[in-house]
């Protein structure tokens, strides 16, 4: 057999891939003696490079025994730079130079620059540069090729390019590389100016030119030359193939020409994965999750494996779009498919999961993930902060830099984000610090981010000086610093700054304007404020927007120069019609009393929403103060002639107006003892006398005069009113002194009884804490713990013992037990003689008793001789400071001694004072002080307002059997009872809410006015007048003729789920900003409890429990919390009835 013959054989064993064939071919060469034969060793690499027996056909080439063939050593070279062996080219190209005699030539080159490229080892590549130019073979066009293309791959564009220009001849390959260069460097525009250039030289472009130039019409969003190209390429016949299909996909994706796009994909005939991808990912871009499914649904129908891009572009869509159940869909994918989520799909899940609200799962990812990078960790941050989570950003932040990343400035942008959100001023100056030290003090974003920080946290000359040593003062940063100054009633400092930004060469927009015109209304600048409008929309051309217009009207409506306000919205067809400007002006209208003006806008707030009930109420309000009853009388005929559906509540305010003209109905009051009398008569059923009074008012609501006029307020159980006084005008009713003086030596300044300040920021501590998992969790456990140690063993003990017993007692001790083990992370069930809860009960009982007393501030006296329950107080708090200051140190001495603990301990005092080091104290003595103060209030919230709910509910349901059943049967469809299951017992969630209704642990509920305020049912209220509520839900005229029943079912839609009802109908939880942070805590605990007991026993009430009598006269005594008299006496048995 000859050389030739070997070599076709050899030939057909390569194209027919048959490897054993090849194998005895190989045989055959060497028996024949043939394995020098260059022809043939070239033919059998070829041949064991396309099985991928790379080793095979280095042995080939390692056999010859002079391979002083330069083609022989050229085919093996390009081999590997095909195959991507760039390492091995390489070091075959090192290993040449041994063989003095033999040259490389202008096949030799590609490959090794090629193998640079690949490895992006510029250097050497550089060196054959110079070697090249030496030896001169740059004319040589493939080579220069080449070496334009190694320069392009290790991203070198200019010095590719530079090249590309000096090169005396030119091919197509060339072109495009030089062309892709340009696109890859981000230059698109250069590359479609070269296009046209190669053009014009008389090379035409090949699928790859198209390719590139399309994309780069896609990265400009230049879609009318992408339609130049495209239509080319139709005239001129072309097929569209995967690649050039793929970017004309995403050119018109990107240009945002759908349709288009659409149409093109569908024409492509093979479907890649970068096709679908390009498809995807243009629904991606406009959010349209749902598009983005289908064809994920249709890729695999089609036998396309997603890749992770694929995912990526379809999370990024349903975070868009916020869709959650899309995105969960993939998520389920990938975990069901076990894809090995990279940091970009991660970090879209994440993104996502944030975007939905849902950052638990957002958590569970990041904890998931190899945390190496700092781009997830900025995810997070970002996303804490998007979702309002402002101390989550900051601790992540925290976790960040104790795992050893350096935040970047990313990272300090959304860090400082949260710091303004919470005027956390000490952690962003030590932000400030690392900034510092990060060397990223030239950062436009994260100097910006900082000025912002210190404007919102106060600090206006800290961030004045920011803004002088920005390194460039952009429209932002004036804008940011006039902002600043206006907001914090710098007005004048704002204006003169504008003036300086006027000078300077950022010329001022919209915001900015905004900013001028909001500071002028802080500072009560009208005239400026109108000649700065004047000069927006003269001098500068800036269009006002509604916003402009109604800073300007607020401006000039506070200025009481309405008529000139008004003129102002007439003037302006955009604005006439305008309802939020035209109330904006009523409401300054009520403000000053204007009633004429006030009627005309009144008029065209009604002819734009005749429904618009607050439109009524507020002209009906000012017709009552001008005393024009008759006028008031008009309105509410306007109100059916309009055929409007009002409430029953806004109803009662006319009826109010019209019955009730010049004053708040009052109970009987006579002189000097104003109400007492009636109190005193009624102390037994207080709670039932008051709702009596409340009813037979036309608007729920009553004036009260105590002894001596000592002091004099209202009260209401209108839900109308309940929101202007819990939520609307939250500022004017505060807790006030008759709060704090009564109850300040057990409270001190604890969230429960401060205002303002002090009260915001221990609220967002808490409401912060109240928020996360880890606290619901060890809630859940702790009262599964206290009820299988403490509760049931002793409800046993009892049973077996067939004991009569007092529940509400034994509720008692089980609540506050708890709450202690949840507030200090003690239990007190196991401390021996600490005195501790009988101090905390005296002392709760004396404070109680101080505010309720029909004469106030007899108790002063008896403080000043110190006798008497004055005298047990003072030593009931000496001991309750005792336990918590010991508990405090304590804790204080374990954080010291082993800081690994500090993240451990999860009670609340903990918590709190991990998060003292966001605060400045004056010493330690008052940390100490400020976490006594707010863990005692946590206490007495939590102590009995849960145990008074048990025992009512309990009480309750020993009169109504047939609600006792459908209990137990929900109950006993439990298999057990963590904190999700516990959530989906709606019928027990229902009944212990109706029981809340008729007996609201806190009935009644006081704030102090800080100024005059009318009511919107026009009661007039006074400054320093107590302001009550009453939740004791036996409103007729709020929950029906029914009122008094427990009917559960009351709460429960058709399908038998629990309805919420609104805040300020059943505002047993107090309502608006200062609601209840322990609700949620409450339902599982009372939940727990009942599903315990009701499994384990039988509950029997002595007295039988709510008979319909009962019902109408309650059995409770009149302390804060709404207790039943003489106790729950019980008897208990064991229970046998279910499984
Ligand atoms: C059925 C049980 C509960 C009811 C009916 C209830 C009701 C109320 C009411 C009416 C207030 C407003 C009090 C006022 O401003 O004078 C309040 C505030 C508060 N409650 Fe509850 N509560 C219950 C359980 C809890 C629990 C278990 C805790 C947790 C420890 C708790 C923590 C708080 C706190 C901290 C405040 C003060 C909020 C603030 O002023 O910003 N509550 N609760």
């Amino acid at each position: 057999m000859d050389s030739f013959k070997l070599l076709s054989l050899l030939k057909t064993c390569i194209s027919s891939k048959s490897l054993v064939k090849g194998k005895l071919i190989h045989q055959k060469v060497i028996s024949l003696g043939l394995q020098n034969n260059v022809s043939i060793c070239k033919s059998l690499i070829s041949f064991y490079f396309s099985s991928h027996l790379h080793d095979s056909a280095y042995r080939v080439f390692n056999t010859i025994e002079h391979p002083l063939d330069i083609s022989l050593w050229n085919g093996l070279m390009a081999a590997y730079a095909k195959s991507f062996m760039y390492f091995e080219a390489l070091e075959l190209f090192q290993r040449l130079w041994e063989y003095p005699y033999l040259k490389p030539n202008s096949f030799t080159y590609p490959s090794v620059l090629k193998a640079c490229g690949g490895l992006g080892n510029v250097g050497y590549g550089k060196m054959i540069h110079t070697h090249l130019i030496k030896v001169g073979s740059l004319y040589d066009v493939v080579v220069a090729s080449s070496l334009v293309g190694m320069y392009a791959k290790c991203s070198m564009f200019d010095q590719a390019t530079r090249m590309f220009d000096e090169m005396p001849e030119r091919d197509v390959a060339c072109w495009n590389t030089v062309i892709s260069c340009y696109y890859q460097d981000g230059r698109a525009e250069k590359a479609l100016e070269l296009l046209g250039k190669m053009r014009d030289a008389g090379f035409e472009p090949n699928s790859v030119t198209l390719t590139v130039a399309i994309s780069s019409c896609a990265r400009l969003m230049d879609l009318e030359r992408g339609k130049e190209i495209h239509g080319e390429l139709v005239k001129d016949g072309i097929v569209l193939d995967g690649f050039f299909g793929s970017a004309l996909v995403d050119m018109y994706g990107k240009c945002g020409c759908l349709e288009m796009a659409k149409e093109v994909f569908e024409q492509i005939p093979e479907k890649g994965v970068v096709t679908w991808n390009s498809m995807i990912s243009g629904y991606s871009s406009v959010g349209d999750s749902r598009s983005c499914i289908e064809l994920f649904r249709r890729m695999n129908a089609e036998g396309i494996k997603p890749s992770l891009t694929t995912l990526s572009s379809i999370l990024m869509a349903c975070s868009r779009s916020a869709q959650l159940q899309y995105g969960k869909f993939i998520h389920g994918y990938i975990i069901r498919n076990m894809i090995g989520a990279d940091i970009f799909v991660n970090n879209c899940l994440i993104d996502l999961y944030f975007k939905c609200g849902n950052f638990h799962s957002a958590e569970s990812i990041f904890e998931m993930m190899p945390k190496t990078d700092v781009v997830s960790w900025n995810v997070m941050i970002s996303g804490f902060v998007s979702v309002g989570k402002y101390f989550d950003a900051l601790i992540t932040y925290e976790d960040m830099i104790k795992a050893g990343l350096n935040p970047d400035a990313v990272t300090f942008s959304s860090v400082l984000a949260a710091c303004s959100q919470l005027a956390a001023l000490e952690k962003g100056k030590e932000i400030h610090n690392s900034i510092t030290q990060s060397s990223l003090e030239r950062n436009e974003v994260v100097m910006g981010a900082l000025l912002d920080m210190y404007a919102k946290c106060g600090a206006v000359d800290e961030a004045f000086r920011i803004f002088c040593n920005l390194p460039e003062r952009d429209l932002v940063s004036w804008t940011s610093m006039i902002t600043a100054y206006g907001s914090h009633g710098r007005a004048l400092e704002a204006l003169s700054l504008f003036g300086e930004m006027q000078k300077s060469s950022s010329k001022p927009d919209a915001v900015t304007f905004l900013a001028v015109l909001s500071a002028c209304s802080h500072g009560g600048l009208v005239d400026e404020g109108c000649y700065y409008f004047n000069q927006m929309t003269s001098e500068h051309d800036i269009k006002p927007q509604l916003e402009h217009y109604s800073c300007l009207i607020d401006l000039l409506g506070r200025a009481g120069r309405l008529h000139e306000a008004y003129e102002f919205v007439q003037s302006n067809p955009e604005t006439r019609e305008d309802v939020g400007l035209l109330s904006t002006l009523f409401s300054a209208c009520r403000l000053h009393k204007c009633l004429e003006l006030g009627e005309k806008i009144a008029e065209l707030l009604i002819k734009k929403d005749p429904d618009d009930s607050p439109t009524y109420i507020v002209l009906s309000n000012m017709y009552a103060s001008a005393k024009k009853w008759d006028k008031v009388r008009k309105v509410k005929s306007n109100v059916h002639d309009f055929g409007m559906k009002f409430g029953v509540i806004a109803e009662e305010q006319f009826r109010c107006h019209e019955q009730a003209p010049t004053k708040t109905p009052s109970p009987e009051s006579y002189p000097i003892v104003g109400n007492l009398l009636g109190f005193l008569r009624n102390r037994h059923r207080f709670h039932d006398w008051v709702a009596d009074m409340l009813s037979q008012t036309p608007s729920s609501t009553l004036q009260v005069n105590s002894f001596l006029n000592l002091s004099q307020g209202v009260c209401t159980a209108n839900p109308v009113n309940i929101q202007h006084l819990l939520h609307s005008n939250f500022h004017n009713y505060i807790k006030g002194s008759r709060f704090q003086e009564n109850l300040h030596e057990l409270l001190g300044t604890g969230i429960f009884s401060v205002d303002a300040h002090l009260w915001n920021l221990q609220r967002k501590i808490s409401s912060h804490e109240f928020s996360t998992n880890s606290l619901k969790q060890h809630i859940s456990d702790v009262v599964t713990s206290q009820l299988s140690h403490n509760l049931l063993p002793c409800l046993s003990n009892a049973c077996n013992q067939n004991q009569i017993v007092d529940l509400q007692d034994i509720l008692q001790r089980f609540t506050f037990s708890n709450i202690c083990k949840i507030a200090f992370g003690v239990d007190i069930t196991t401390l021996q003689n600490s005195g501790f809860v009988q101090a905390f009960d005296d002392a709760v009982e004396i404070c109680s008793s101080r505010l309720l007393s029909p004469i106030p501030n007899v108790w002063k006296i008896k403080r000043l001789l110190n006798v008497g329950s004055e005298k047990r107080l003072k030593e009931a708090i000496d001991v309750v400071n005792d336990f918590a200051m010991e508990i405090i140190k304590s804790k204080e001495r374990q954080r010291h001694n082993s800081s690994e603990n500090r993240g451990k301990s999860k009670d609340l005092l903990s918590r709190f004072m991990s998060k003292t080091w966001e605060m400045e104290f004056e010493d330690q003595d008052q940390k100490r002080k400020f976490l006594r103060d707010i863990i005692i209030s946590f206490v007495l919230a939590g102590k009995d307002s849960t145990s008074t709910a048990l025992t009512w509910f309990f009480w309750l349901i020993n009169g109504h059997p047939r609600c006792l059943r459908l209990i137990l049967d929900e109950v006993s469809r439990l298999e057990s009872f963590n904190y999700d299951e516990l959530r989906e017992l709606n019928y027990l969630h229902a009944a212990l809410s109706e029981s809340l209704r008729l007996f609201p642990p806190v009935p009644i509920n006081s704030k102090l006015t800080v100024d005059d305020d009318v009511w919107p049912d026009g009661t007039q209220v006074r400054k320093g007048w107590f302001a009550d509520y009453s939740a004791y839900g036996r409103m007729e005229k709020v929950w029906g003729p029914d009122c008094r029943e427990f009917k559960p079912e009351r709460w429960l839609d058709d399908e038998g789920v629990f309805k919420p009802c609104d805040q300020f109908r059943f505002p047993v939880f107090h309502c608006g900003p200062r609601m209840c942070l322990g609700k949620e805590m409450a339902y599982v605990q009372m939940k727990s409890v009942v599903v315990a007991l009701m499994r384990g026993f039988e509950i029997l009430a002595v007295d039988g429990g709510a008979s319909a009598e009962k019902m109408m006269n309650p059995p409770y005594i009149l302390t804060l919390n709404l207790k039943m008299k003489g106790g729950f006496l019980v008897k208990l048995k064991k229970r046998n009835d279910l499984i």
